[in-house]
């Protein structure tokens, strides 16, 4: 197969070149609800890239569930999963997001950290009952036999529904960003980019060559 046909002139999307404010996070707010707004689906998909110990890096999408400028950018996730075990030995991830149609995309770079039982219980909580029983079903990323076997612990589970609750293996994690980089696409391939460095409690900022 061969791709090399595939190419599109970026920078169609009207988009003057952004004002770039001090710090990233009232950007990254400004172009995340513009994708929420734009009906674009699952507008808060990113993918998550992660390295364990033997140095070799994998990536899945994960739906960011919120973000504070002060504590990060959090998700949901099995503990145990693959992502999980990575994490435990290197907590160093990034996200990716990326919303072809307003020819944007985000990079961001950071210490990803566990959050409290509390808050994931409390999460856990808000979610639907389908949801929280697949949570306690699913040992992510675990080779199993077939659906079925999942499929029967559901029914057995929904019989007893005051039996659910948040498993100890599931929670949250906040990423705790150090470079977070906004990339806007341009014509004749002279797309913006703008990098934002946290140094010593401070964003710095800069323009990259596209
Ligand atoms: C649109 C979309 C959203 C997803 N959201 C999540 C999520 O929030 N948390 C999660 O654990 N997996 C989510 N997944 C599934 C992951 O991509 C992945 O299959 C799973 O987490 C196992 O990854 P791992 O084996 O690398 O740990 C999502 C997948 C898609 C396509």
């Amino acid at each position: 197969m061969n791709f090399s046909d595939i190419r599109r002139d970026f920078g169609n999307e009207n988009h003057s070149e952004p004002v770039w404010p001090e710090e990233p996070f009232s950007i990254f707010s400004e172009w995340v609800q513009k994708a929420i707004q734009s009906n674009i689906p699952e507008a808060n998909a990113m993918v998550l890239s992660t390295v364990g110990d033997d140095s070799k890096p994998s990536s899945r999408v994960v739906l960011l569930k919120g973000l504070d400028a002060s504590e990060g950018f959090s998700f949901y996730t099995d503990y145990q999963s693959k992502k999980g075990r990575q994490l435990e030995m290197n907590p160093y991830a990034s996200l990716l997001f990326f919303w072809n149609s307003l020819e944007r995309q985000i990079r961001i770079e950071g210490r990803v950290v566990k959050q409290t039982r509390e808050l994931s219980i409390a999460y856990f909580n808000e979610r639907p009952v389908e949801s929280q029983i697949s949570a306690m079903v699913s040992n992510q990323s675990q080779p199993i036999k077939s659906l079925d076997e999942l499929e029967k612990q559901r029914q057995e589970i929904l019989k007893f529904p005051e039996s659910i609750k948040c498993p100890e293996r599931w929670g949250g994690y906040t990423l705790l960003p150090e470079k977070i980089e906004f990339w806007q696409g341009g014509r004749h391939r002279m797309h913006h980019r703008m990098e934002y460095i946290l140094i010593d409690g401070n964003w710095q900022r800069h323009r990259l060559s596209p």
